[in-house]
């Protein structure tokens, strides 16, 4: 009874399919339930690039993307703490955020997610 709500639950949430591509170039699509934590998807597809050292902390900036294409900035910026924490990532531009901190939604369809490391 529990199991088949689940199911439920998951089918009824959007799956924005996008891609995500590491600094060697390799391309790891995802097709994932929007709710979903950028980082832990890239860590379950075992996305290069991504080292994630302090576990989605917002400690360490080794999570660092850019969200390529996507309108994230309208509906979605990055806190304080992770505006500091970016100050010691590399290649930081402004579609710049740290994917621990980062919930996927609809708007992520078709997106090419940027891996700096
Ligand atoms: S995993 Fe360390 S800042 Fe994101």
């Amino acid at each position: 009874m529990i199991f088949a709500y689940i199911c439920e639950m998951d089918f009824q949430k959007p799956m924005p399919a996008f891609v995500f591509v590491s600094p060697d170039g390799r391309e790891t699509p995802v097709d994932v339930a929007s709710g979903s934590n950028l980082m832990q998807v890239a860590l379950k597809h075992s996305v290069p690039g991504i080292r994630a050292s302090c576990g989605g902390q917002c400690a360490c900036a080794t999570c660092h993307v850019r969200l390529y294409n996507l309108r994230y900035d309208t509906h979605n910026t990055a806190s304080a703490a992770e505006t500091d924490m970016l100050l010691f990532a590399k290649g930081v531009k402004p579609d710049s955020r740290l994917s621990c901190q980062v919930t996927i939604d609809p708007a992520f369809e078709g997106a090419r997610i940027l891996v700096m490391g």
